[in-house]
C-alpha cells in the first residue's frame, strides 16, 4: 500500500478490473483495443478473446491528459491545506487536464467554480456513482466555490432506445434527492435538468454558448471523438455541444454576472469519471475559438462490479453493485456474493495468503475505507494468510453498510423543497468573483 501522499504507479489498479460487456460478448476471438468513451466502456479482449482490465495508464497516453502524481499532491495540499482525498491518496483519481493552472490561480485568488454532472439513466444510485459527487463534494469543501451539477436527462432520452423524455425526466428529479444527499452546500451549488433549464426558461444564456458552440462543430469532429456514424440522430450529434456549454460561467449569468469580459475568464475545474473525457476534451478545443477560457478537468476511474475482473457494472443487474438504497441485510448478501481473491481452501489460503489485486471486498475496503493504517494492515494480514476470505467479506460490509447508513441518514432530510432550492436559478453564496461587484 502507498504511503500517503505517494501515488501507486498504476492508477487505478486493481479497481482497473473492471470489465467489459460488449467484449465478452463478441464472437470474434481476436485481440481488441479497450474503447473509453462515453457510451462505450471496454478494457478490450486478449488473443484468447478473454476480457481484460482497463489500463488506465495506456488511457493517460491516448487522452493526453497528465498523471497526478506525488508532487500534484502535496501541491493540493499545500494550497488548500487540506490533504487530499483518500480517493486521490489511492490513484483512483489518477489524471488531470489544467489542474496545475486551477491551483496557479487560486493561490494568486482568481477562483474557479466546479462542474460535474449525472446522466439520469435509472431511479436508483449505486455506490460507484457516488464516488465522483463525494470526491466533488471534498473539492467544493477544500476550495470553497460554486459548484453546478448538470443533469443530462436529455441526453439520456437521445441516447435511450427505451427510455421516455417522461421517465426521463423523473429519474433526474429522483436522482438529484440522492446527489444532494452526498452533503452539498446549497449556498454554494446549483444543480438542473437540461429539460426543464435549457428548453425551459432560465437558460437563454446557456443557450447562446450552446449555439456558438454548435456551430463550431462538425459532424466529422463528432464522429471522430465519439465513434457515432450516419445511424446515430441528429439530437446525439448536437449534445456535446449542450453538455460543454456548462464549462463556461457565461452560461450562468445569475450567477457570475453580466460582465462580459470578466465572466469569460473564470475557470472551470470538472471532476469526473475518465470515460466522459472525449466531451472536455472536444470542448477544450472549441474553447479558445469563442474566446473563452478551456476547462479544466480531474479524472477518477470506476468502481468495480462485485462480480469481479470478468463483468461490467450495470444498473439492470442489482447483485454487480451496491445501491444507495440497499438494506444492511443487502449489502450483506451482494458482498457474500462478491469475487474473492481468497484460496479455495481455509488451509491453502493459511499457506498461500489472498490475492488482494482481485479480491473485490478488499477493493471495496479500499474505495470506501478512509483510515490508510488499517487497510495496509487489512492488506497484509490477508495476504499473508492471516485473514480469510470470510473476514475479509465481513470487513468490507461493516464499512459499506455504514457508507450506506450515513446516506441514508442524510437522504432523509432532502425533501422536494430542499430540492426546489438547489434547482432554483439564483446567486451563490462565495468570494472574489466579479459577481459580487457587478450584480
Ligand atoms: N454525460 C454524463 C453521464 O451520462 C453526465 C454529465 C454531464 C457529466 N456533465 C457532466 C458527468 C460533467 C461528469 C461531469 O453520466
Amino acid at each position: 500500500m502507498a504511503a500517503p501522499g505517494d501515488v501507486p504507479d498504476e492508477p487505478g489498479q486493481p479497481p482497473g478490473l473492471t470489465a467489459l460487456s460488449f467484449a465478452e460478448q463478441s464472437q470474434d476471438k481476436k485481440a481488441k483495443e479497450q474503447i473509453i468513451t462515453p457510451f462505450d466502456v471496454s478494457g478490450g479482449v486478449d488473443e484468447q478473446g478473454k476480457a481484460v482490465a482497463i489500463d488506465y495508464n495506456k488511457l493517460i497516453d491516448k487522452f493526453g491528459s497528465q498523471r497526478i502524481d506525488a508532487a500534484l499532491l502535496e501541491r493540493f495540499e499545500k494550497v488548500t491545506g487540506h490533504r487530499p482525498h483518500r480517493l486521490m491518496r489511492r490513484g483512483f483519481v489518477f489524471s488531470h487536464r489544467d489542474l496545475n493552472i486551477i491551483l496557479d490561480k487560486y493561490e494568486k485568488g482568481i477562483p474557479f467554480f466546479l462542474y460535474t454532472g449525472r446522466g439520469p439513466s435509472s431511479d436508483s444510485m449505486h455506490v460507484g456513482h457516488s464516488i465522483p459527487f463525494e470526491f466533488t463534494k471534498f473539492l467544493q469543501d477544500a476550495f470553497n466555490v460554486p459548484l453546478i451539477i448538470m443533469l443530462t436527462d436529455d441526453e439520456k432520452f437521445f441516447h435511450s432506445q427505451k427510455l421516455t423524455l417522461k421517465e426521463c425526466k423523473q429519474f433526474a428529479l429522483q436522482n438529484a434527492l440522492d446527489i444532494i444527499a452526498i452533503g452539498f452546500d446549497v449556498k454554494k451549488t446549483f444543480i438542473f435538468a437540461d429539460t426543464d433549464f435549457i428548453y425551459g426558461g432560465d437558460g437563454r444564456a446557456f443557450s447562446e454558448v450552446i449555439m456558438e458552440m454548435g456551430k463550431k462543430t462538425t459532424n466529422n469532429q463528432i464522429k471522430g471523438t465519439f465513434g457515432f456514424n450516419d445511424s446515430n440522430n441528429i439530437l446525439e450529434f448536437a449534445f456535446p455541444a449542450i453538455q460543454s456549454a456548462t464549462s463556461f460561467a457565461k452560461s450562468f449569468p445569475f450567477i457570475f454576472g453580466k460582465d462580459a469580459k470578466k465572466v469569460a475568464k473564470i475557470p472551470c475545474l470538472i471532476p469526473c469519471a475518465i470515460d466522459q473525457d472525449p466531451y472536455f476534451r472536444q470542448c477544450r478545443d472549441y474553447a479558445p475559438r469563442l474566446g473563452l477560457v478551456k476547462p479544466a478537468i480531474i479524472h477518477t476511474v470506476f468502481l468495480p462490479s462485485l462480480r469481479g475482473a470478468e463483468s461490467k457494472m450495470s444498473a439492470s443487474d442489482p447483485d454487480s453493485t451496491i445501491l444507495l438504497s440497499d438494506t444492511d441485510k443487502q449489502i450483506q448478501k451482494k458482498i457474500g456474493k462478491a469475487f474473492s481473491g481468497g484460496q479455495d481452501t481455509q488451509e491453502l489460503h493459511r499457506q498461500l495468503g489472498g490475492r488482494t489485486a482481485v479480491d473485490i471486498p478488499f477493493q471495496y475496503l479500499s474505495f470506501f475505507l478512509e483510515d490508510d493504517a488499517r487497510l495496509e494492515e487489512i492488506k497484509n494480514a490477508y495476504e499473508k494468510g492471516e485473514m480469510q476470505s470470510g473476514e475479509m467479506k465481513m470487513t468490507a460490509t461493516k464499512e459499506l453498510q455504514a457508507y450506506v447508513a450515513a446516506f441514508r441518514e442524510r437522504r432523509k432530510t432532502t425533501t422536494p423543497e430542499v430540492r426546489d432550492e438547489f434547482m432554483r436559478p439564483r446567486q451563490l453564496t462565495f468570494t472574489g468573483m466579479p459577481s459580487e461587484k457587478d450584480q
